[in-house]
C-alpha cells in the first residue's frame, strides 16, 4: 500500500505541540515562579508532537528556572508481597519474591502506573528523586531541594513529606489528563482529621550496604472520594478546570484545596 493511499485511516487525534502547551499552560494558570506538582496521562492530551519529552519541557519552561516542578515517581511494587491484591501472588512465591526483590535505588528502580511521562522526568537532567523505597516524588528546579531532600519512611504522605512541603509553600498540583482519582494531594487531608487507621507497612532498602527488609509506620489513605470532591472543589471555584489539548486539566492551589476538602470531607462524613 502506498504512503498516499487515500483509504488509509487517519490520525485524527487533537493535534498537540510544544507551543499549544504552552499557550494552554498558561490559559490554565502556570506562571513563572510556580511550584507545581504534575500527575499525568501523554494518551489523554490527544498526539503529543515528541511525546513525553515535549510535555516536561512545556511544564518546565513554563515555571521557569525561579520555579519547581515535582512529579510522583511511586515504585508500589517494592512491598510486601503477601499484601499484593492486584494480582495477589501465590502463597508458595512469597518467600522467593522477598528474597529475590531488589532494594530501592533511586536512580535506577523504575517507576510503576505513573506514566510515561513522570518515568523520563525521574531521568531528567537536575533531577532530584526521593528516598522514600514505594512513594517517592521528582522534582526539578529551585525548590526541588526542599521537597524531596528529606522523604520520611514513616507516614509516606504527611506533613514532612514531599506533599506537606508543597502545601507548606502553597505549590499547586496539575492534573494534566490524569484522573482526579489520582490526586496525591488529597492525602493530607488524611492528617488534619481524627479518623486515623495505623498500619504498618515494609520494603526492601539497602542498610548498610546490606539489602533488608524495613519496617515503618504508615497511615491508610482512603480515596474512593476524590472524584466527588474534586467536582465540589471545581464548582465551589477552588479548583481551576480548563481544557489542555483534548484533555481535562485541573490545577489545585495546595493551601485552600486542603482546607476545603478537610470541610467538605467533615461535612460528608467520609
Ligand atoms: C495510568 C496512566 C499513567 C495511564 O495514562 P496513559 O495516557 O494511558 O499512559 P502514559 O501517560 O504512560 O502514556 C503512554 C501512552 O501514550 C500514548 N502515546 C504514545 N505516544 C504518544 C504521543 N506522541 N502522543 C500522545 N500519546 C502517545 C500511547 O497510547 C502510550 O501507551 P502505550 O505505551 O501502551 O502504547 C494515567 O491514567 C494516570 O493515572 N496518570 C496519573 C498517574 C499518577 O500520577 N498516579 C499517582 C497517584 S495514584
Amino acid at each position: 500500500m502506498s504512503s498516499l493511499d487515500s483509504t488509509m485511516p487517519v490520525d485524527d487525534r487533537h493535534l498537540v505541540t510544544y507551543s499549544s502547551l504552552m499557550e494552554d499552560l498558561d490559559r490554565a494558570g502556570i506562571k513563572k515562579g510556580d511550584v507545581v506538582l504534575v500527575h499525568t496521562s501523554l494518551s489523554a492530551l490527544g498526539f503529543v508532537v515528541g511525546a513525553a519529552r515535549t510535555v516536561i519541557e512545556a511544564v518546565l519552561e513554563s515555571v521557569g528556572h525561579t520555579g519547581t516542578v515535582m512529579m510522583p515517581t511511586y515504585s508500589g511494587e517494592l512491598s510486601n508481597p503477601a499484601e499484593w491484591r492486584y494480582p495477589p501472588v501465590r502463597k508458595e512465591w512469597i518467600k522467593t519474591i522477598r528474597t529475590e526483590m531488589q532494594a530501592y535505588d533511586p536512580l535506577k528502580t523504575p517507576t510503576r502506573g505513573m506514566g510515561a511521562v513522570a518515568e523520563l522526568f525521574r531521568h531528567w537532567p537536575g533531577a532530584i528523586r526521593s528516598s522514600h523505597p514505594q512513594s517517592s516524588f521528582t522534582a526539578i528546579g529551585a525548590q526541588a531541594e526542599f521537597l524531596v531532600g528529606d522523604h520520611p519512611l514513616d507516614i509516606r504522605f504527611g506533613l514532612s513529606s514531599p506533599l506537606g512541603k508543597l502545601r507548606e509553600i502553597d505549590g499547586t498540583s496539575l492534573l494534566l489528563g490524569a484522573p482526579p482519582q489520582t490526586c496525591s494531594l488529597y492525602y493530607l487531608s488524611q492528617h488534619e482529621l481524627e479518623d486515623k487507621l495505623e498500619v504498618r507497612k515494609s520494603t526492601p532498602m539497602m542498610i548498610d550496604g546490606v539489602k533488608k527488609w524495613v519496617d515503618y509506620r504508615d497511615i491508610e489513605y482512603p480515596n474512593h472520594w476524590f472524584n466527588d470532591v474534586t467536582r465540589y472543589l471545581v464548582d465551589a471555584g477552588i479548583v481551576k478546570k480548563t481544557l489542555l489539548g483534548a484533555a481535562d486539566c485541573y490545577l489545585l492551589p495546595a493551601r485552600k484545596t486542603i482546607a476545603s476538602v478537610v470541610d467538605w470531607r467533615r461535612k460528608q462524613g467520609v
